[in-house]
């Protein structure tokens, strides 16, 4: 089944009644083995001992990790949403990832298995990290980046990733990474908006077989205005392309990396020291940079990291195939893992290249232990076949991760049976870039998980649902996702932009955060997640705002106006459709027109945010103060009858457009 998102998109109207009641009809029940249970990281206790001192219980989680300077204050609310926490607090986020490991006397311990898309390896230990690391912040202070200054990092899934973000964080310089997939344009802005001093790239990865340039990228966002404070460009050679070298500005990593010492001594930093910043698209069409800090996120992503997958780094082999570009990444790639010691799969490649079965060729390589991927690759995978994972001894496995969207029923029902071997515990995590680390999720010793649901918010995390009032509402009934307390990795604003932090997230209901999700609870308590209550898409696990698509769009000079919505999608969750309004004597008859139009914003945001149907049409619903109806327009690409109209100035026009469909739209 997909959600039926009819009433969860449009403010005041959460979820209609038909989700609901197909929410409830799920009674599948999966208990923890046994064996699981017995020895596990967490058990309930800790929701008891959450419960009675929430601030204790975080302050004995940050004892976790090593600080130069132990905290003694938790946290800091008196000038609310603006938290600080463990701010008396000092460390070294890099330190503790790595070097703490080494003085443990892990130093051989493999941190990494590198598997690249053209299926080169290297086991990376936590001594060669270290060194390596050492050398990337040392190149960093060449180039004369001090405490504070950013460092943009656009790179491919290669090791190099992860040690640029270890090497920023280890001379308190704050990264922005920038999902490899994003365009020229995207960059520039990103760069523009964090006011980066350097960057650090590659000449390409390896996508699908063949080496996709990255550099080129970066040379054009570098001509774009208000990247002029870029000085420095550290490339990693990875493909070996030719690439175009600007003196004096770019140095080639191996170059400039390679020679210098391998000894270098971490700086503790406070512990609302600027950890990172990281761009998601919001309504309106500049991304928000999010920002996070050091202690309080380092302390909740190394517990979430141990609680929801159980690790055991001594015997355990974990695996997030997400991109470290995303949030997902960050957390649950860099530091998570590696500030738990634990042995990780860092891979390149997409899960179809060369062959559909080449994810569980690495899980059968590596034995891995802990899966963590999102619901969108799994359904790809259901589509592809049972019997390609049937291949592959997956014996290993004992846990299973979801995230990114709500997982359908029947995907996880997939996932449980043909990755999990009707054995392994599915955790269904939600959290957001905002949230920094996970929220609501099952613990896997404890939870007995539900196909769908997330659940339970973790210990010592405040989550509720609320109704527009900002009432709870009674089990059976479904709202809006709130967060009612603060929370170490919570974001601390937007870079640069404090009002629209509070306008995004804390305007809507006093005193509460606003996800932005619809969230239901069942009769026992527990949470469903049924999506993005305002107009940003969710594609593939990816947060696309409809106003950067519209702007992107509107930028075309064939476009004079665009609306677009997110349809729901099997494959995808949402498809972009678009309705635009043409100019200049183009029309809908025009050969290629409609991909033109594709290419187009593929090429100004990246190719996740290229709209999978393009539909010219005369006119646009609008409510009287000017605003568009996306609803409507959703009903249209969802082809359903349409809702309330009565708000509209034309009601004609959502006949005239009704009238001009199907025959236009493009897909591939
Ligand atoms: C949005 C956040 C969290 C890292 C990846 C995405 C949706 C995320 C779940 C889940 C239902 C989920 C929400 C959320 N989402 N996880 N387990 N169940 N929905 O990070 O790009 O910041 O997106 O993803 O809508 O608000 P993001």
């Amino acid at each position: 089944m997909t959600w039926d998102t009819t009433g969860t998109l449009g403010m005041g109207e959460v979820v209609s009644n038909e989700s609901l009641a197909n929410l409830l009809r799920e009674e599948r029940r999966f208990a923890p083995p046994t064996d699981l249970a017995a020895n596990a990281n967490v058990t309930a206790e800790a929701y008891e001992l959450a419960k009675a001192d929430r601030l204790g219980f975080w302050a004995e989680q940050a004892r976790r990790l090593s600080w130069e300077t132990e905290p003694t204050e938790t946290l800091d609310w008196s000038n609310p949403p603006f938290a600080k926490w463990f701010a008396d607090g000092k460390l070294n986020v890099a330190y503790n990832c790595v070097d703490r490991h080494v003085e443990n006397g892990l130093g051989d311990r493999v941190a990494i298995h590198f598997e690249g898309e053209p299926g080169d390896t290297r086991a990376i230990t936590y001594a060669e990290l270290q060194r390596e690391v050492s050398q990337a912040a040392n190149a960093l202070t060449e180039l004369g980046v001090q405490a504070g200054d950013r460092v943009a990092i656009y790179l491919p899934m290669i090791p190099e990733a992860v040690i640029s973000m270890l090497a920023c964080a280890r001379i308190g310089a704050p990264h922005s990474l920038v999902f490899g997939g994003f365009s020229a344009d995207a960059l520039a802005t990103r760069i523009n908006d964090a006011d980066a001093r350097v960057i650090i790239t590659a000449d390409g990865g390896y996508r699908r077989g063949k080496p996709s340039a990255l550099k080129p990228a970066v040379d054009e966002a570098l001509t774009r205005p208000g990247t002029e404070n870029v000085r420095s460009v550290l490339v990693v050679r990875r493909t070996g392309q030719d690439t175009a070298w600007a003196e004096g500005r770019d140095v080639w990593w191996h170059e400039m990396v390679g020679r210098q010492s391998d000894q270098h001594t971490p700086e503790a930093f406070e512990a609302e020291h600027p950890l990172f910043i990281l761009y998601t698209s919001g309504t309106t069409g500049k991304p928000k940079g999010i920002l996070h800090t050091t202690g309080g996120y380092l302390t909740q992503i190394s517990y979430t990291h141990s609680a929801v997958f159980d690790l055991k780094p001594e015997s355990d082999v974990f695996w997030c195939t997400a991109d470290v570009g995303w949030v997902t990444g960050h957390s649950y790639i860099v530091y998570g893992p590696l500030s738990n010691g634990g042995t990780e799969v860092l891979y390149e490649g997409t899960p179809d290249s060369p062959h559909q079965g080449r994810w569980w060729e690495i899980v059968q390589k590596y034995g891995v232990t802990i899966l963590y991927t999102a619901p969108t690759a799994i359904r790809a995978c259901m589509k592809w076949g049972d019997d390609i994972p049937a291949k592959f001894d997956l014996s290993s496995l004992r846990i299973l991760g979801s995230v990114g969207e709500p997982i359908n029923p029947e995907a996880w029902m997939w996932y449980r049976k043909h990755i999990g071997g009707d054995r392994a515990p599915i955790v269904d995590t939600w959290w957001q870039t905002e949230t920094g680390g996970m929220m609501i999720s099952p613990l896997p010793g404890v939870t007995e998980t539900k196909p769908g649901s997330a659940q339970v918010p973790l210990p010592g995390i405040a989550a509720t649902v609320v109704d527009d009032d900002a009432n709870e509402v009674p089990n059976g009934s479904g709202g809006y996702l709130v967060l009612t307390e603060p929370w170490p990795s919570m974001l601390r604003t937007i870079w640069g932009d404090d009002q629209r932090y509070l306008d995004t997230y804390w305007a809507r209901f006093e005193n509460k955060y606003f996800a932005g999700d619809g969230a239901k609870r069942d009769e026992d308590g527990d949470i469903w997640l049924l999506g993005r209550v305002d107009d940003v898409m969710l594609v593939s696990g990816h947060n696309i705002s409809t106003t950067e698509v519209e702007s992107a769009l509107v930028s075309h000079p064939k476009v004079a106006e665009a609306a677009v919505v997110g349809a729901t999608d099997p494959q995808t969750t949402q498809a972009i459709c678009a309705f635009v309004i043409l100019r200049g004597g183009a029309t809908a008859e025009d050969e290629g027109l409609v991909d033109e139009l594709r290419a187009h914003v593929a090429k100004a945001l990246g190719p996740i945010a290229k709209p999978k149907r393009v539909l010219p049409v005369a006119e646009l619903p609008k409510t009287r103060s000017g605003k568009i109806m996306r609803r409507l327009l959703r009903d249209v690409a969802e082809n359903r009858a349409l809702g309330d109209v009565t708000t509209l100035t034309d009601s004609s026009v959502m006949d005239l457009i009704q009238s001009q469909l199907p025959g236009a739209a493009s897909e591939d």
